[in-house]
Order: C-alpha cells, then sequence, then structure tokens
C-alpha cells in the first residue's frame, strides 16, 4: 500500500448540523483539496440495506454492504451540497440527506463490524494534495495523526433551526419541534456509545458557533490552518 502519511488532512468532527459541511466545502475550495463525508457513507450503509431488504439488526451483513457497496463522490461548487453522491451509480444525494436516512444511520455506526467495514475505504481518500475529513470520530479514531483537527458545535436549538432551514430550501418537510427531538436523540446515541463515540479529540481545537456568525467560523478555520499546516485558504464565490 502506498505511505499516504505525509499527506496532510484536516479532520472536522462535531455534531449533526453543526456546520461540519459548510466549513469542509469552504477548506477544500480554498486548498485544493479533497473531501471525505464518513456521514454520507453510514446514510449509505443504511441506504443499501433498505434497498436490499437487510436486516437492521444483521451485523454482518450490514458490513458486508460496506465492504461491497458501490459508492461515488463528485465535487459541486454548491456550498449546501457539496458532493454529489451516488450508490451502485444512481444518484442518491438528495435521499441520503433525510431525517429518516441520518436517524438510520446513527443507528447502524455504533456496529463494530459496520465501522471497521468502511475503515479502508475512508483511507483511500487521503490522496494528494490533502484532505479534509468530515465526521464523528476523524480525530479521534480515523486519522488520529492528522496535523489540525476542529471540533464544531452548537447548541441543539441552534443546530435544528439551521438544519430545518436547509430542508425547507429543499422541499424536504419537517417540523422544527420534532428536528430538535431527533436532533437531541442523535447527540445522545452518537455520544453516548461504546465505540467511537463522539467526542473532541484531546487536540482538537472546539469551535462553538451557538452564537457567532457563520464568517466568524470560517475566519476561525482560515486561521487555524494557517497556524497548523502554513497554508492560506483562499476564498471563493460558493464558499
Ligand atoms: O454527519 P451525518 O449526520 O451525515 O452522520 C449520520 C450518522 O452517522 C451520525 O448520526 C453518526 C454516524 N457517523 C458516525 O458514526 N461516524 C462518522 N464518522 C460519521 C457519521
Amino acid at each position: 500500500m502506498n505511505d499516504t502519511t505525509d499527506i496532510p488532512v484536516i479532520a472536522i468532527d462535531g455534531p449533526s448540523g453543526s456546520g461540519k459541511g459548510m466549513v469542509t466545502h469552504a477548506l477544500a475550495r480554498g486548498l485544493g483539496f479533497h473531501i471525505l463525508d464518513s456521514g454520507a457513507l453510514y446514510r449509505l450503509i443504511g441506504l443499501a440495506a433498505i434497498k436490499s431488504g437487510t436486516d437492521p439488526a444483521d451485523e454482518p451483513a450490514l458490513a458486508r454492504l460496506g465492504l461491497e457497496m458501490d459508492v461515488r463522490f463528485e465535487p459541486t461548487d454548491d456550498a449546501e451540497e457539496p458532493l454529489r453522491v451516488f450508490l451502485e451509480g444512481e444518484d442518491v444525494t438528495v435521499r441520503i440527506r433525510t431525517d429518516e436516512a441520518g436517524v438510520y444511520a446513527s443507528r447502524i455506526a455504533p456496529l463494530p463490524q459496520v465501522r471497521e467495514s468502511i475503515r479502508i475505504l475512508q483511507h483511500s481518500f487521503r490522496c494528494a494534495p490533502g484532505l479534509v475529513a468530515d465526521g464523528r470520530d476523524m480525530g479521534t479514531d480515523v486519522f488520529v495523526g492528522a496535523p489540525l483537527k476542529i471540533y464544531l458545535t452548537a447548541s441543539v436549538e441552534a443546530r435544528a433551526e439551521r438544519r430545518y432551514n436547509q430542508l425547507k430550501d429543499k422541499d424536504i418537510g419537517v417540523s422544527l419541534a420534532a428536528l430538535s427531538q431527533s436532533i437531541a436523540e442523535r447527540d445522545e446515541r452518537d455520544m453516548n456509545r461504546a465505540v467511537a463515540p463522539l467526542r473532541p479529540a484531546d487536540d482538537a481545537i472546539v469551535i462553538d458557533s451557538t452564537s457567532i456568525s457563520r464568517e466568524e467560523v470560517l475566519e476561525r478555520a482560515f486561521a487555524l490552518v494557517q497556524e497548523h499546516l502554513g497554508l492560506t485558504v483562499t476564498r471563493d464565490a460558493t464558499t
């Protein structure tokens, strides 16, 4: 296997709706880096399970889906949807973003065999000139040696409102109260599971975006890249 340990990785972890996708897109665009959306991989296993009629409790079968699924990501110019996602050649970008797919993903993500099944796939995204890896355990498990780890967070209310507006723009109907509850339950599952629970890595820098603007979050992230990697992030119209 090629040695990729010299290729820089920026790990962006945090709970659902904390703005990881937005920061990941801005950094990847501005540095010309690749993107790993690890949450999409768990959502895709969920979708593959539904499509093939796999029992959601059958861990080995779910892990096989993780190993065998044919996944393709295509970068876009859209900050809200930085990647188009294909499963077995079918564009599932919108389907994997539904709250239902997110809940399914968070149910199967604690299964150790499922997590292991996509480890090699996740590492394969580490290509020159660099990678921005978005997830829950990028800094604590998958890329522990990453030279920059950012942990993004915000209150449940702030995150529910942002997610509500995103879904509304995509005509995916859901109530704010239901979304708040679902986010709180998802936090609970993601943070309290036995395997790779969501938490900041010891060497992660925490950015709480509850009461700061999107601009300020980006400014802080760009400054951290300069400080830790010595690279200047160029801002373009899509970010
Ligand atoms: O980031 P997201 O909302 O697309 O993630 C969906 C679920 O997948 C999330 O609730 C937990 C799980 N997940 C994970 O366990 N590890 C990751 N690196 C990314 C996501």
